[in-house]
């Protein structure tokens, strides 16, 4: 089959890495790709959201299967226009992308199929949201409606950060578009948990759990950001306390996405908060996490893509996932700066030499050398048969690569993550 891939992150990186090892596939093109992703596939130049350039390249190309990574071309239609044009593609529609492009069709969604999740108000206009913020108790979370990537979210401590949150996103327009609606939602507590899971419309299959690991900086400090590095295993939960997710939360979403009209076939990204009422969700994504991916898909021992082709073709009840035993862990190397400016250009030494896994996410390949190329630069993975070995070995792999203002967290999988 030829296959192509949207995308140009870490994300994309490993399941092309994954793909190749399919005997099904081929040839494999990514648009964009990266650096890395160039020694795996044909990388074309076409940008993730160029809804049409994609459909045509996909047409003159008589590619078979398009596999949509990321949340702007879903929430675009992507998948719809291929699926119309009779070609094969992974991911959900836009219908059903809804559940992470507005956080206000989710929230409705959850609460009347009565899917645990925090209490919320939904407000269009900025004096009803100033009202009502004077009387609810805080800490708050303000959350803008639309895709923001994953910046559309502030926790408020007191009532000036609350009036700030609100007014940042109605009148200064900080998310754009996206802040035309904002929600004011009640602040949870616990540990935080991802769980993934590939959903034909009715099956639907969890994936190992992972956790990401979103401030910039060590001690959880900073400024939040694509994902700093994930581990999987995200935590040790009891066999019912699995069950109580999957049968709560997982299987509902589904059946809720399916009754509502807009089944959702494609990957789907529940990001849980485990209170001491029991495991809520914090949001939805229609997609792969950028790094859970990167910390989960090398454990999986399936043939990645059988598992895309059942999700496209409603067969997902005829596989059965297994994963590696053990645990992973994946650090992610950034540009200094980031998530603000950052310089690029760098060259970056030891990638090939560090002696782990390495996915690239901002990089560039240029008279044969690598260059950062982005905010996430690099990805680097190791498992193990236990966390902290995991651990241990992926820092390992850090240690052997430099570019120049590189930046990393020191203390991924090692923040608490008690129950
Ligand atoms: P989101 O973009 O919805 O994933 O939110 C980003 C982060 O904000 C989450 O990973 C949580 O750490 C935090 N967060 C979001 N909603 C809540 C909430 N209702 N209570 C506590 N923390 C939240
Ligand atoms: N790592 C979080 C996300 O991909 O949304």
């Amino acid at each position: 089959m030829r296959v192509l891939v949207i995308g140009s992150g870490g994300r994309e990186h490993v399941i092309c890495w994954k793909l190749k090892q399919s005997k099904r596939v081929t040839e494999l093109f990514c648009a964009p790709g990266n650096g890395g992703i160039a020694g795996l596939a044909t990388c074309v130049p076409i940008t993730a959201d160029d809804v049409e350039g994609i459909t045509r390249f996909a047409v003159e190309e008589n590619i078979d299967f398009v596999m949509v990574a990321p949340e702007n071309p879903l929430a675009l239609g992507l998948v719809d226009r291929l699926q119309s044009q009779g070609i094969r593609a992974f991911g959900p529609s836009a219908a059903a992308a809804r559940i992470e492009s507005s956080k206000a069709f989710s929230k409705d969604l959850m609460v009347r199929y009565n899917i645990p999740t925090a209490k919320y108000r939904l407000f269009e206009k900025e004096s009803d949201a100033l009202s009502y913020a004077s009387e609810i108790t805080l800490p708050a979370v303000v959350k803008a409606d639309g895709l923001a990537l994953g910046k559309g979210v502030i926790i408020a401590g007191d009532r000036m950060e609350l009036e700030d949150a609100i007014r940042a996103m109605f009148s200064e327009k900080k998310f754009g578009n996206a802040g035309d609606r904002v929600l004011i939602e009640e602040c949870l507590e616990g540990p935080e948990l991802t769980i993934l899971a590939f959903s034909d419309g009715d099956t639907v299959l969890p994936m190992i759990s992972s956790r990401d690991h979103k401030r910039a900086l060590d001690g959880d400090l900073g400024k939040n950001t694509g994902g700093m590095g994930a581990i999987t295993p995200g935590a040790d939960l009891t066999e019912a306390e699995e069950h109580r997710i999957l049968e709560t939360i997982i299987r509902p979403t589904i059946a809720a996405l399916k009754e509502e009209g807009a089944p959702f076939a494609g990957v789907i990204y529940f990001g849980l908060m485990l209170t001491r009422d029991g495991p809520k969700v914090i949001e939805y994504n229609a997609r792969f996490g950028d790094p859970e991916a990167q910390a989960i898909l090398p454990r999986l021992q399936n043939d990645l893509m059988e598992v895309f082709e059942a999700c496209v073709d409603h067969t997902l009840d005829r596989i059965k996932l297994v994963f590696k035993a053990g645990a992973s862990c994946c650090v992610v190397m950034a540009s200094g700066g980031y998530p603000d400016s950052y310089q690029k250009g760098y060259e970056i030494e030891g990638i090939e030499t560090c002696g782990k896994l390495v996915f690239h996410a901002g990089t560039r390949l240029s008279d044969g050398k690598y260059l950062t190329n982005g905010g996430r630069v690099l990805c680097v993975y190791a498992d193990a048969e236990t966390t902290e070995k995991a651990i241990d070995s992926a820092y390992e792999g850090v240690r052997g690569i430099w570019f120049r203002d590189m930046h990393y967290r020191n203390d991924i999988g090692q923040t608490e993550n008690k129950i």
